[in-house]
């Protein structure tokens, strides 16, 4: 252990270093890190990055918090789910960020970090310079070769030969969906080999480990694939808390560390082993990483279970490979809520929505391991026999198949893909690589089509979204908040937001409520919303504490810091201080509701257990 001689670093001390630099000592405001899943954004199922949820500021609107924030996030992320089990792959993670919104550029960010790494003062990490190494973006068609940032890092004392200049695929960050802020961004890499690290720097040395991204988001990239200056210069930087917690615990993996070690324990125990071997180890890994991945999915704020679509069907497969590498490891006994009530003990301080929501964890994982289980002992039959249907045409190859037949599987009988695969290798149907990828494009292709991803399947496809400020958006954001107060009013103030999403189409609106509204319920909060808009109520906002907008009776996410600023935008008040709606929300809205024009209701549903589900549009 190179740096933490007599005591580990923990995740938490981790974190209250990070936040207690950047506000103590250089003035940032902290601010509560946002919901896995993204509000009003339909283009990512999940928060994937610190900057996602912040994007209408990068984008200029003024945040209620200033313009140096701090923040840990949580993200999720899914692109590399085949490759968990090794060593550092994770799905879910913690980001540590500071934020400049037109505030500090690329001098103070550098030095910041410099600091933050290198120094030995309270709150720093106290890293030798000699172990550091960072990039910085080469230059291309849309942006010049950022030697201003390299020269920053030379008047730090950080040589040339640890400064390595990469395209854009390496040192370019953003934009969180297809369009938004964005810019090149410098990487700072750590040496984690044994002894000295080398005087050159090599990035593509694995040893070198990435630990901080400072990313210079300049850029708006367009629909068209432009880049436009962003009416102001932001910074958006983002420390990875595993990752950094690894190195600085001297161990080569973050399975290794305080986060994962009494699960990695207890799943040793109840498989009833203690020597394993690197199969077994890869899916120690994969039971621990999804199984905290799916304890933060259903611990959110925002309530998602279990489905076959959208982030549900995401959250359906972490649970049911866990539960393969469960049995895979020797796991006889249900254990999923077992290993979840260890991740809420050893988060829930810091997330205290993890205890709030720890029921549902709870249930929905018992929930669905109990589905599981069924599927996989009553169902593995049918798959065999469904497959041995085609024996006699092996020779021909997957193609035999009917192109649906993969997506059917798993939709008739739950089969998750992984384990379709696992079958037709088994039977010797599977043998190489382009195998696998003709039944998973199969599978997707499919897949697709149900979740209707396709959508508008126009130019709009992927319009909406938090760098979406056109005015369909903005309209069918005032509409949210109208339809909301309505369903209180007709419903009961039971009715609270359960989620929400936005396209430049229409709005969708998830609230809690037992039974399916009547039509007479729906035409009530139909005529409520059609008689705001008539009455052309003023549409206002001011900053305020969460105290103050909770005194004010405002509805919406009570969730933030103490003391944290917020926006509650209201809705026509009249001289009395009577207002039809009062909510806190980041924006952007419509000035007055009448340019809402009408509402109309589209579709009421269940969304899930006691969740039910509005698709409504304005103006037709
Ligand atoms: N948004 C940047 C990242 O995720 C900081 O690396």
């Amino acid at each position: 252990m190179k740096y933490m001689n007599t005591q580990k670093l923990t995740a938490q001390d981790l974190r209250n270093r990070y936040i207690n630099f950047f506000v103590k000592k250089h003035n940032h405001n902290e601010i509560k890190g946002a919901s896995l899943i993204p509000e009003n954004d339909p283009t990512v199922l999940f928060t994937t990055a610190g900057m996602h949820p912040l994007v209408p500021f990068l984008m200029g609107t003024p945040h209620p918090e200033g313009k140096r924030l701090v923040d840990v996030q949580k993200c999720i992320r899914t692109d590399d789910i085949e490759e968990v089990g090794d060593p550092c792959h994770l799905t879910f993670f913690e980001m540590l960020g500071n934020w400049s919104l037109g505030d500090y550029f690329k001098e103070e960010a550098i030095k910041m970090s410099f600091e933050f790494l290198t120094g030995k003062e309270e709150f720093c990490l106290g890293l030798d310079i000699n172990d550091i190494s960072v990039t910085c973006f080469a230059g291309d068609d849309n942006a010049p070769k950022d030697e201003e940032s390299a020269n920053i890092w030379r008047s730090l004392g950080v040589s040339d030969d640890r400064i390595a200049f990469l395209p854009k695929k390496n040192n370019w960050w953003g934009p969180a969906g297809l369009t938004g802020p964005c810019g090149p961004d410098t990487e700072m890499f750590f040496w984690t080999g044994e002894g000295k690290a080398p005087k050159k720097f090599d990035p593509d040395d694995v040893k070198w480990v990435e630990i901080w991204n400072d990313v210079f988001m300049q850029y708006n990239k367009t629909a068209e694939g432009n880049y436009e200056p962003l009416k102001q210069k932001n910074v958006d930087t983002g420390m990875g808390l595993e990752r950094v917690l690894t190195v600085m615990n001297g161990v080569s993996s973050p399975f290794e560390t305080e986060l994962f070690d009494e699960v990695i324990k207890e799943i040793r125990l109840l498989g009833n082993y203690s020597e394993p071997n690197d199969e077994i180890k890869k899916s120690e890994r994969i039971i621990a990483d999804h199984l905290r991945a799916s304890t933060f999915i259903l611990g959110d704020k925002f309530a998602v279970t279990p489905s076959n679509v959208d982030q549900g069907y995401v959250l359906r497969r972490l649970i049911r490979r866990a539960i393969r590498h469960g049995r895979k490891v020797g796991i006889e006994v249900d254990f999923c809520r077992k290993i979840a009530g260890i991740f809420v003990k050893k988060y829930c301080d810091f997330y205290t929505e993890l205890l709030e929501n720890q029921e549902r964890i709870f249930n929905e994982m018992a929930m669905e391991e109990e589905k599981f289980g069924k599927t996989l002992n009553n169902g593995i039959a049918v798959l065999r026999k469904e497959i041995l249907k085609f024996e006699d045409k092996k020779s021909d190859g997957l193609k035999v198949f009917a192109e649906n037949f993969f997506f059917e599987m798993f939709a008739t009988y739950g089969f998750p893909i992984e384990m379709i695969i696992e079958e037709l290798q088994n039977e010797g149907w599977i043998k190489e690589k382009k195998d696998i990828e003709f039944v998973t494009t199969n599978f997707d292709k499919f897949f697709k089509e149900h979740q209707n991803l396709s959508r508008a399947g126009s130019e709009k496809k992927f319009s909406g979204g938090l760098a979406d400020h056109s005015e369909e958006v903005t309209r069918l954001h005032t509409a949210t908040h109208l339809l909301h107060k309505a369903l209180r009013t007709v419903l009961g103030t039971h009715v609270e937001q359960k989620g929400s999403n936005i396209t430049a189409e229409r709005l969708r609106f998830d609230f809690n409520h037992g039974e399916k509204m009547t039509p007479e319920q729906i035409k009530k909060v139909e005529d409520l919303v059609n008689e705001q808009i008539k009455n052309a109520l003023p549409v206002s906002y001011e900053e305020m504490t969460v105290d103050e907008a909770k005194a004010k009776g405002a509805m919406g996410l009570f969730e933030s810091k103490y003391g944290e600023k917020v926006k509650v935008y209201t809705m026509g008040e009249d001289d009395k201080g009577t207002v039809f709606s009062r909510e806190i929300c980041g924006g952007p809205h419509a000035k007055n509701t009448s340019e809402l024009k009408s509402f109309k209701i589209l579709k009421e549903e269940s969304s899930s257990s006691g969740i039910r589900r509005i698709k409504a549009v304005v103006g037709v």
